[in-house]
């Protein structure tokens, strides 16, 4: 393998966010943090020589974005997901959060409904309340360890919906969801007049055997009501660069988004982002295909040592992502009990599923984007914890 993923790069006293801000969300020392939905492997090379090459010039001012960094997404998802889009559908955005933020603000009104799928990313909660909208959920079913749409419910739940937040693929459960799935999805969201805000985040993150398809690329109907949110950030560990796209064919969509970003001054963005969002999307193909070969063993690890050792703490196989749906439900312990004998015992900071809304609870999320040897360390201090209990 032409990269090394197992290298062990010390994070602490870098303000970073997993490492420097774990004592204050555990509330405790030395906790192996693997909560926020970053990685432990260093950012690819050829994208730090990049910004090391931009810092030879010493001035570092205002910036624009070249033509060629709207082309570089352009390209990407063309050779990634077969999709087939125009420069123009592309815009800057700060964040993923911010941009979904302000196409909430532009695209509904105080006191519409706004329906997520959880359990799921809970900062989407916070847009949707924050703005006085109402927060509807769509409860995912969880069935023979798979977690699966209520289709029957999303029916009601769009009728008198503005807004569906769709997490494809989905954080925390790992899903990859099927073409048959979002076709139904979209048609749905068609027939209610339902505007999908479609978080692709995670799409870049899939494990072998899983092809992600964009929700937009399905058909020109589901096109034109669709806003679909993309980044580098988590596939090339880029989040501390504040740099994403939002596409969308429908130019009314896109401009309510981009009317706020104006308003708000928004729109300059962040020069070194600008250039890691293009290296990567231009010379990242190679370094995705191994790491993606590297979480799967990691996942593969964690599978097998769970099964071997741990037998009461079940994965859900995950699909895509690094973030791992970890069921606690059979120790028949509250989620305080878990909670304290994760942090105290075993000295793990995990995500507690309750955060993720209805469905999370008995659940905790584990992040496996970092080397071998963190996970062997991790498992092997849940597994001592289990043996002293
Ligand atoms: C589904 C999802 N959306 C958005 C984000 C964060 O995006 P940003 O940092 O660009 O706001 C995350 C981070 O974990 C995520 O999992």
């Amino acid at each position: 393998m032409p990269y090394n993923f197992d290298q062990l790069i010390d994070r602490k006293n870098t303000n970073s966010l997993k490492y420097d801000f774990s004592p204050f969300v555990f509330n405790a020392e030395n906790v192996l943090p693997m909560w926020v939905a970053d990685m432990d492997f260093a950012t690819p090379s050829f994208i730090i020589n990049a910004l090391r090459k931009r810092l030879d010039h010493e001035i570092l001012g205002y910036t624009i974005r070249p033509e060629s960094f709207t082309q570089s997404v352009v390209s990407w998802v063309d050779q990634k997901h077969q999709w087939i889009i125009e420069k123009n559908w592309v815009k800057f955005s700060p964040g993923i959060v911010p941009a979904i933020n302000l196409s909430i603000m532009g695209l509904s009104k105080p006191g519409d409904k706004v329906v997520v799928q959880p359990p799921v990313y809970f900062p989407f909660f916070n847009s949707i309340t924050d703005n006085d909208r109402q927060l509807v959920y769509n409860n995912l079913k969880l069935t023979n360890g798979r977690y699966e749409i209520d289709f029957e419910d999303l029916a009601h739940k769009l009728e008198d919906a503005t807004l569906f937040i769709f997490c494809s693929p989905h954080n925390p459960v790992g899903r990859v969801w099927t073409r048959e799935e979002m076709l139904k999805l979209g048609n749905l969201c068609l027939k209610h007049n339902v505007i999908i805000l479609s978080d692709e985040i995670h799409s870049d993150l899939i494990l072998p055997g899983f092809k992600h398809t964009p929700l937009a690329s399905l058909s020109e109907e589901i096109s034109q009501i669709t806003l679909t949110y993309l980044a580098p950030s988590k596939t090339f560990n880029l989040a501390g660069l504040s740099t994403s796209v939002i596409i969308s064919e429908n130019e009314k969509l896109l401009k309510s988004y981009t009317d706020f970003l104006e308003r708000t001054h928004l729109k300059m963005g962040n020069l070194f982002g600008a250039i890691a969002l293009e290296t990567a999307y231009t010379q990242g193909a190679n370094w995705l295909y191994e790491l993606n070969n590297y979480l799967q063993m990691n996942v593969d690890y964690v599978q097998s040592y769970l099964k071997s050792h741990i037998p009461q703490v079940r994965l859900i196989e995950p699909e895509a992502t690094y973030l791992l749906w970890l069921d606690f439900r059979a120790l028949g312990k509250s989620e305080k009990q878990i909670k304290e004998f994760l942090i105290q015992k075993a000295k793990l900071g995990f995500n507690y599923g309750s955060i993720f809304g209805p469905g999370g609870d008995g659940f905790h999320r584990m992040n496996i984007g970092c080397p071998r040897s963190i996970i062997k360390k991790a498992l092997s201090q849940l597994s001592k914890a289990f043996e002293q209990n």
